[in-house]
Parts: structure tokens; C-alpha cells; sequence
């Protein structure tokens, strides 16, 4: 018996869903009820079943047989069985680490929810067209901010027709790597570097180089003998090892682009985050240069969930742009970009990067206090004074792999990089409350010190 009762889903709908359930479940075949009967029993009109059958037969759970009436489509049942329910892939649940040294992490105080959620709701009402496409290459308006801030800050000399806005990096190195792949086959990247970069350009079936740094950054020695088009660096704080190409060595390296007819992608990831000292200006304002493609992003200092980032492209670039994506639209959804756009305009991007610097210098000498009192001399700083991690390397003979394992068991997280048979360990800061880094040191040097190979 089917039960139809006065809801707000239509009685046909309601006999056709339970139908279908005892289609599903193998507890109903042969022949259907004739409509007749189906109407009378139910005291429902013919046109309610009608409907119901019509559905059903749509969609393929019941045939027609000329003159018989309808048949329960038993194939339905045999094929729903032996399709094994697809086991949901769960995606792996964010784990939650009692302490997580994640190096491009902030702490949730830092976000400024409250102005964040006027300014959003300002702009959903008076700001964004839901009725038409928005600019492909990113809103103008944003764009405009985003290239006024660029020359104030990092002295990078563009305009907004020249800023393309995309939902994060390896976004922006697909866009180059589909910008280039009619010129070059091969794409360069210092060593050590940023993997996700890389990565782009193994998918791109690009033939990587990677290319050695010194202690001032990318070896130029090396830069002589390769083939790259294309070169990936990062000149402010090259990552991970935090060197920074002095500025004899940035006007050797346009000029190596110059006349090699290449381009340089300068990612200047961190720079808003520099403690000791202003950041030394970018790589794209030397001499009004058109070799360099800059590259940034808002995840640093304001919030990697957000998905904001953005290219500057020399001006000769611009065309080749356009007419390769002429198909395509900014990933960031324009809400967020309006609302990131009014965050700038008026005046609240400044106060915020001062905020989040001295938030983070805070954890920043912290880190590096505790890292000193509870590992001792058992280590050597790499990398210090700016982002949101310390770069560390052990002075003693660490069994790196017991340290991961121990670090599991204690339910706690931490990243690992190879350098020249050398292991780095990132020790970030940007997650933690600046009460919280004491202890997660603490937990930390116990199970180094467990780890030490005699
Ligand atoms: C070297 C480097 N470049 C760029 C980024 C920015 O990535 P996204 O804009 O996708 O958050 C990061 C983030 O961790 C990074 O470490």
C-alpha cells in the first residue's frame, strides 16, 4: 500500500517516488496496476497516476506494452545490484595536530571577520551586477587597487591592464605555462624551490631545469648553459631558504633575460611579512623592464582561504593573454574580489599589514626564543626574519624518519625539505597563538632529543 497524504509534495509525485523505491528494492514486478484500478483503490484521479507512470516511464523504470498496460523494467533492479554502492571517496578530514608547524598558516584572530562581513554585505548590495559575466581577467576596480599598492609597496611598475587576478599559484603558473608553450619547451626553477611550481610545469610536459642557489640567490654561473625560456624565482625571500638576490646580481639576471629573450616569473610570495627591514624592491621595477612577470598574493598576510592572487604581465604579453584565454574567467568569485577591492580603497589593507606584522614579528622572535632555549645548540637558524616560518637544520645526527613517526604519535605536524642531502625543518609560527608556542617547542625538542642517532 502506498500512502499519499495532503503535503506539499503533488500526490503524483509522491506515488511515483514510492513506486520507484519498490522498483529499487526488487519488491515490485510484473505488471503495474492499470491505471483504472490504481485511481479507484486511492481515490486519486486517473491524471494523478497517469502522471506518476509517465514519470516512471521517462525515466525508464516501467515499459509499455501495447494493449497490456505497464511492466516493471526488471533489468532496472539487476543493474542497481550489481553496481556496488561507489564507496564516497571521503576526502581526507582537515586531521586537527595538537600542535601543526605549517608554514602558510595564519591563527584565526587575524582576519578581520567583522569589517570583512560589512564590507561583503555592502558590496552584495550596492557593488556587484549578478546579471552579467564579470571581467575575465579580474575587476577592474580591484586591479586598479592592486596596482597602486604594488607601486607604493614593492615598486612595481604596471597598470591594471596588465593584472590579471586568479584563485592562487598554481592557477597563475598554468595561465604561463599555456602562455608559453608555442615558444619554449623548457622551463628553469632554482633549486631548491617551491614545488607547486614545478609541479605545473612537469603537468605541462615542459622539460624542467633546476638551477642551484648560492647564497645570493639563483647561480648565474649556471643560468649561462641553459635552455629555459622561462625562469621561476624568488628574489625577496627565496623560498625555502630565505636568501635574497642582492640588486648587482638582479641587473645581471634582467640582463641575462635581455639577452637571452627570456622571462623571468618573480614570485614575491611574502614580502608584506618582513621583520628586520623593508623588503628589497621588486624584480619587475628595475628599468621599467619587460622581462619580468610578477607574481602575488594575498595568502600571507590576509588569508590563504580566500583564494586571491595575481600576475603582472609585461605589456607584450598582454595580447598573447587575451587572445589565449578569450574563453576563460578570473576563478576568484567576484563578491570576494569587490569586497577585497573596498578593503583596499579605503584604507584598511594598510592598517592590516601593520597589524599582521606585528603579530607575526611577535611569534616570529618567539619561535626563534624558544627554538634557542629548548633545542640549545642543537641546530643552526637557516632561514629567519620574515614569513611565517623559521628554517632549521640539525647540528647533530637526527634520525629524521623516527622524527616523523614520533612526531605522529604525538600528534604533531611537521614539514621536512631535502637540500643537497641536507634535511630542513620548517618550523612555522603563523598558526599558533603567540601563548601556544612555548608549549608546541616544548613538545617539539622532547621527541628531537629522542631522536638523536649516538
Ligand atoms: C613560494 C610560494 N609561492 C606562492 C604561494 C602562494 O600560494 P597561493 O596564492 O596559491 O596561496 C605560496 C604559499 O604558500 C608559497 O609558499
Amino acid at each position: 500500500m502506498y500512502k499519499l497524504e495532503k503535503t506539499s509534495t503533488s500526490l503524483y509525485m509522491q506515488l511515483y517516488l514510492q513506486i520507484k523505491e519498490d522498483i529499487k528494492n526488487n519488491s515490485l514486478k510484473g505488471k503495474l496496476p492499470s491505471i483504472r484500478k490504481m485511481s479507484s483503490d486511492y481515490k486519486i484521479s486517473k491524471n494523478t497516476v497517469e502522471a506518476a507512470y509517465n514519470q516512471l516511464y521517462v525515466e525508464g523504470y516501467i515499459y509499455s506494452k501495447p494493449q497490456s498496460g505497464y511492466f516493471v523494467n526488471e533489468e532496472i533492479y539487476t543493474k542497481l545490484k550489481i553496481q556496488k554502492p561507489l564507496k564516497t571517496t571521503k576526502e581526507e578530514k582537515q586531521k586537527k595536530y595538537k600542535y601543526d608547524f605549517y608554514q602558510a598558516k595564519l591563527s584565526n584572530d587575524i582576519f578581520p571577520k567583522k569589517l570583512w562581513a560589512k564590507l561583503y554585505n555592502k558590496v552584495i548590495k550596492e557593488e556587484v551586477n549578478f546579471f552579467e559575466y564579470p571581467n575575465r581577467q579580474g575587476d577592474i576596480g580591484l586591479r586598479e587597487e592592486i596596482a597602486k599598492y604594488l607601486a607604493s609597496s614593492r615598486a612595481v611598475n604596471c597598470s591594471s591592464e596588465q593584472i590579471v587576478i586568479a584563485s592562487g599559484f598554481s592557477d597563475i603558473m598554468f595561465i604561463i605555462a599555456n602562455l608559453f608553450k608555442e615558444y619554449t619547451n623548457h622551463f628553469a626553477i632554482e633549486y631548491p624551490g617551491y614545488k607547486v611550481a614545478k609541479k605545473v610545469f612537469e603537468l605541462m610536459s615542459y622539460n624542467i631545469e633546476e638551477i642551484a642557489i648560492t647564497k645570493e640567490g639563483i647561480n648565474l654561473e649556471l643560468l649561462k648553459n641553459i635552455k629555459a625560456k622561462l625562469l621561476y624565482v624568488t628574489p625577496s625571500h627565496q623560498y625555502p631558504t630565505g636568501v635574497t638576490i642582492p640588486i648587482s646580481n638582479r641587473i645581471k639576471l634582467i640582463s641575462w633575460a635581455e639577452k637571452n629573450n627570456s622571462y623571468i616569473i618573480e614570485d614575491d610570495y611574502d614580502s608584506e611579512l618582513s621583520y628586520y627591514n623593508r623588503p628589497i624592491p621588486s624584480l619587475q621595477g628595475i628599468n621599467n623592464n619587460q622581462r619580468v612577470i610578477y607574481i602575488g598574493t594575498f595568502s600571507k598576510a590576509f588569508s590563504p582561504a580566500l583564494r586571491v592572487s595575481y600576475l603582472v604581465l609585461p605589456k607584450c604579453l598582454i595580447e598573447r593573454y587575451i587572445k589565449t584565454f578569450d574563453f576563460s574567467y578570473s576563478g576568484t568569485c567576484i563578491n570576494t574580489q569587490k569586497t577585497l577591492e573596498l578593503f583596499l580603497k579605503e584604507g584598511f589593507w594598510e592598517r592590516h599589514l601593520r597589524k599582521v606584522r606585528t603579530l607575526n614579528k611577535k611569534k616570529h622572535d618567539l619561535m626563534k626564543e624558544f627554538l634557542l632555549k629548548y633545542l640549545k645548540d642543537s641546530f643552526k637558524i637557516i632561514r629567519e626574519g620574515s614569513g611565517l616560518t623559521i628554517l632549521i637544520q640539525a647540528k647533530l645526527n637526527i634520525d629524521f624518519e623516527k622524527l616523523q613517526d614520533k612526531a605522529i604519535e604525538k600528534n604533531i605536524k611537521i614539514y621536512l625539505y631535502t637540500y643537497k642531502n641536507t634535511i630542513l625543518i620548517s618550523m612555522g609560527f603563523g598558526g599558533f597563538k603567540e601563548e601556544e608556542i612555548e608549549k608546541a617547542v616544548i613538545a617539539f625538542s622532547k621527541i628531537w632529543f629522542e631522536c638523536i642517532n649516538l
